[in-house]
């Protein structure tokens, strides 16, 4: 069977409101996309995911949605919506929508409709529950929740409404209502949205909290557990196992259902936001082929370790889990965890070679912007945050979460774009931005960037040239080296008689070692080298060999 294209992409992602104003409020608009298109491809990058810049108050920024089939007027119109799409077409690119499902705006008509009454048109849209003790009644004002079942913030997800006497449920924050799949006109609404958008020539979807799409159909109490916080591998925590409320039999048969809604319109692509333990993650690709959603994030690797032995583990259990005729992601950052950089000390040479193993490993790398030139989160307090969620958290001291190694204030990951040193960074030329610009930017910026040759932006470019050349880094398989000394990863990429090597020096030491390989496509440093069957790595170096 031939590789699917969205196996062999390359992701950039883009937070809409940082990425460039083009009309002067401040905010970062689609038309501010559409001007900056060049850039992404002349970086090299094929696939665009965008986060969501639908109707919405904007209490979550934009995942928390009043209309799906609307754009919200400060990122602009329909018209340019399409004008969007076929720019990013034109240039051979191809464009991923974020579809939230899983939950509306509690402001979403559909929402409003439905806490009206037990028997509106729309009262079985969401997830409505009694109390679990209605005998106890409203007279004596004791209310308790259906179930003992907490949110993926914290604290219960239930919410009582007055005007039903009922609760409804979110699995994120309290205007977040979730939507009820059980429900088949609201799985019909939403795969005719899905249709919507494929009509409109979009390439596929970003589907966000995907594994929470289904509870339990009896609402049964999560067993305890002794987890305090959840992790990337195991959602439980808050002192219960997640077992009734995600990742449950029927989100994975609602996959499957969803990619042969889109299969209607050819290949697309369809990327899951879920965890879980990649052995249950993997169930959202399908059995045994590949018939489900296309492609899931595995966000353990965001909290990875600078060392040759964690990737060499990572890759290693990586390719159990997704083989082909799968293929794993490999994402470092995105809009709601720290970005990468931190994890490296803002060392710029580990991050060159960390985007070496992104852009060589077998799997498809997703980028966020602002990584390509090493921007740094922005410190700021909770409680002036746009992000609704560190005000949830505003009693607890600061540096707990940073003890923690947890992002809070997503606001921090999600400051504008630094393109140059003019103000504002060149991201917009509004009197004041959204979110407020880094100091660092007359340092750190695109401009800057771009005009130094070993740049990691340049870095990244060159790697993307390479990457979009060879076949065998898009879509070959991988076998890893052994033999190789401590603190180098080496693997291979192999497609019918095309093979390359890559070797990644993890050690600050320079090392030098025996390797037959004819020909170097790419060096991260200069006075890397390999001469007469000797490789010569200088520390924290790495590179590309053609056998
Ligand atoms: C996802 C998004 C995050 C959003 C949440 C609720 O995790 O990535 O930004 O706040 O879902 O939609
Ligand atoms: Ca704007």
């Amino acid at each position: 069977m031939n590789t699917p294209w969205y196996h062999k992409t390359t992701i950039y992602q883009i937070y809409p409101r940082s990425f460039f104003d083009s009309n002067r409020d401040g905010i970062g608009d689609l038309k501010g996309i559409i001007l900056k298109l060049d850039y992404i491809h002349q970086l090299g990058f094929e696939t665009l995911w965008i986060s969501p810049f639908f109707s919405s108050p904007q209490a979550d920024t934009g995942y928390d949605i009043s209309s799906y089939t609307d754009i919200a007027p400060e990122y602009g119109s329909m018209d340019e919506a399409l004008q969007l799409i076929d720019e990013v077409h034109q240039r051979g690119m191809k464009i991923v929508f974020d579809m939230v499902m899983n939950h509306t705006s509690i402001e979403h008509p559909w929402f409003k409709e439905s806490r009206t009454s037990r028997n509106n048109p729309k009262s079985d849209w969401y997830i409505w529950r009694d109390s679990h003790l209605p005998s106890l009644g409203e007279g004596l004002g004791v209310r308790a929740k259906p179930n003992n079942w907490q949110s993926l913030t914290g604290g219960s997800g239930w919410h009582y409404s007055p005007e039903r006497k009922q609760y409804f449920w979110s699995s994120f924050l309290p205007f977040q209502p979730d939507l009820n799949y059980r429900n088949p006109e609201v799985k019909k609404t939403m795969s005719d949205t899905v249709r919507f958008w494929l009509n409109k020539g979009v390439d596929g979807f970003r589907l966000d909290i995907f594994n929470v799409i289904y509870k339990n159909a009896e609402f049964r109490n999560n067993p305890f557990s002794f987890k305090l916080l959840p992790t990337e591998d195991d959602p439980s925590g808050f002192f219960q196992e997640a077992k009734f409320n995600l990742n449950q039999p029927e989100s994975f048969a609602f996959a499957k259902e969803l990619r042969s809604v889109c299969d209607e319109f050819g290949e697309k692509i369809l990327l899951g936001e879920v965890s879980g333990d990649r052995s249950i993650i993997r169930k959202f690709l399908g059995d045994d082929v590949n018939n489900g959603l296309g492609l899931v994030f595995d966000f353990e690797m965001l909290n990875f370790q600078f060392s040759a032995d964690y990737f060499r583990k990572l890759i290693e259990r990586i390719e159990i889990h997704f083989p082909d005729p799968f293929m794993p992601v490999y994402v470092f950052s995105n809009h709601d965890r720290r970005r990468s950089i931190h994890k490296l000390g803002e060392d710029l040479r580990k991050a060159k070679l960390l985007a070496l193993l992104q852009l060589t490993v077998r799997g498809v790398p997703c980028v966020y912007y602002g990584e390509e030139i090493g921007m740094t989160d922005l410190p700021q307090p909770f409680n002036t945050a746009m992000d609704p969620v560190p005000h949830k958290f505003r009693s607890i001291p600061r540096f707990v979460f940073d003890l923690l190694g947890l992002t809070i204030n997503r606001d921090e990951v999600r400051t504008p774009m630094q393109w140059d040193s003019t103000p504002n960074a060149g991201f917009s030329s509004a009197g004041k931005t959204w979110l407020p610009v880094h100091k660092n930017y007359s340092k750190i910026n695109v401009e800057r960037a771009s005009k130094a040759e070993d740049s990691l932006l340049n870095t990244i470019q060159g790697l993307m040239k390479v990457r979009n050349h060879e076949r065998s880094l898009q879509e070959g398989s991988l076998e890893i080296l052994s033999g190789l000394p401590k603190g180098i990863l080496g693997y291979t990429r192999k497609l019918n008689k095309e093979k390359v090597a890559i070797l990644l020096n993890f050690d600050p030491q320079p090392r030098k070692f025996e390797f037959e390989y004819s020909e170097c496509l790419f060096k991260l440093s200069k006075t890397d080298n390999l001469a007469n069957a000797k490789l010569h790595l200088n520390g924290y170096s790495g590179m590309i060999l053609k056998a």
